[in-house]
């Protein structure tokens, strides 16, 4: 396996060395346009691995075609948000990058499987997916993983219970609209309605759709990157490892949902050939609402792109 990571920045860089640490790469390379900074971060990553106990080799560089043959990119170049903006304010200038940073990729490895961070994170997916001309299941967007995790860490710190206990999805997109679903949240099986009061429930719904912005307005400079990063190796993980997780990822809908060819976050089942499966799980009448408006806004934003993309 080769991975290649594109963007050294906090997210790239953070998630380069987890999945060095997790060895799911024979190589992994990280590539930035800023001169020295991806050279210098992936050489001290990889003086870490005689203590870190890694083999994995870790290369930086400004060259895309270091990326040649790579099974998996991920993608996390472009601009972060800050305080005040709201990730769709990204829209126009990291379509621009992502544009670019897709067709270097493509020149260079012929039937990767893109993961997607960058924001507005589902509009990216899309991006992405124009320009490579990859089939849809090769290209996938991060955002569930995260917003589900931030959705679990809420619960187990107010239930006092094991993080690895809770189940949850949260669906949608990347945004104010995403969909935390209650239904689908237990704790080792135990439906939350039976742990905890629904005022509790609705308050850390609404943390979790503002859980991007939590961490922003505390850095001030710039937007979260350990919970994304960790997000995207998890991802990553079922893919190298074949583990055929149910993740909620980004993917382009065929119907699903009563919405048919929008990129926009479902549990899927994340396999060797990406996207293997979409779950079509049962929502109640209000979540299925909530899911079409999240897509109508993902579809107005891409939509806004069609001048760009042509
Ligand atoms: C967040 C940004 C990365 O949710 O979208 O933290």
């Amino acid at each position: 396996m080769k991975i290649t990571v594109i963007g050294a920045g906090n997210v790239g860089a953070t998630a380069a060395l987890r999945i060095a640490e997790k060895q799911l790469a024979r190589e992994v390379v990280l590539i930035d346009i800023v001169e020295g900074i991806p050279q210098g971060k992936a050489l001290d990553m990889y003086e870490s691995g005689p203590v870190a106990l890694f083999d994995t080799k870790i290369k930086g560089s400004n060259d895309y075609s270091d990326s040649a043959d790579s099974d998996i990119v991920l993608i996390t170049a472009g601009l972060a948000r800050k305080p005040g903006m709201s990730r769709e304010d990204l829209l126009q200038k990291n379509a621009s990058i992502i544009k670019e940073v897709t067709s270097q990729v493509m020149k260079y490895s012929k039937n990767p499987i893109l993961i997607m961070v960058s924001n507005p994170l589902d509009v990216m997916t899309y991006v992405a997916r124009q320009i490579s001309g990859l089939p849809e299941e090769r290209v996938i967007g991060m955002a569930g993983v995260l917003d589900t995790a931030r959705f679990r860490s809420f619960i187990a710190e107010e239930l006092h219970v094991s993080m690895q206990d809770i189940n949850a999805f949260v669906l949608g997109g990347h945004g104010d609209s995403m969909v935390p679903v209650v239904k689908y949240t237990n704790v080792a099986g135990i439906p939350i309605t039976e742990l905890m009061p629904m005022e509790k429930i609705n308050a850390i719904v609404e943390r979790t759709k503002n859980g991007g912005i939590e961490i922003v307005n505390h850095l001030k400079t710039g937007s979260a990157f350990y919970a994304p990063a960790a997000s995207a190796v998890e991802m990553i993980e079922s893919i190298v490892r074949d583990r055929k997780r149910i993740l909620p990822c980004t993917t382009c809908l065929k119907g699903q949902f009563g919405i048919k060819d929008v990129y926009c976050g479902a549990p899927v089942k994340l396999g060797r050939g990406g996207v293997e499966q979409i779950m079509e799980i049962n929502l109640s009448e209000d979540e299925l609402k909530a899911l079409q408006q999240s897509a109508a806004i993902v579809e107005k934003n891409c939509r806004n792109l069609d001048t760009l993309l042509a």
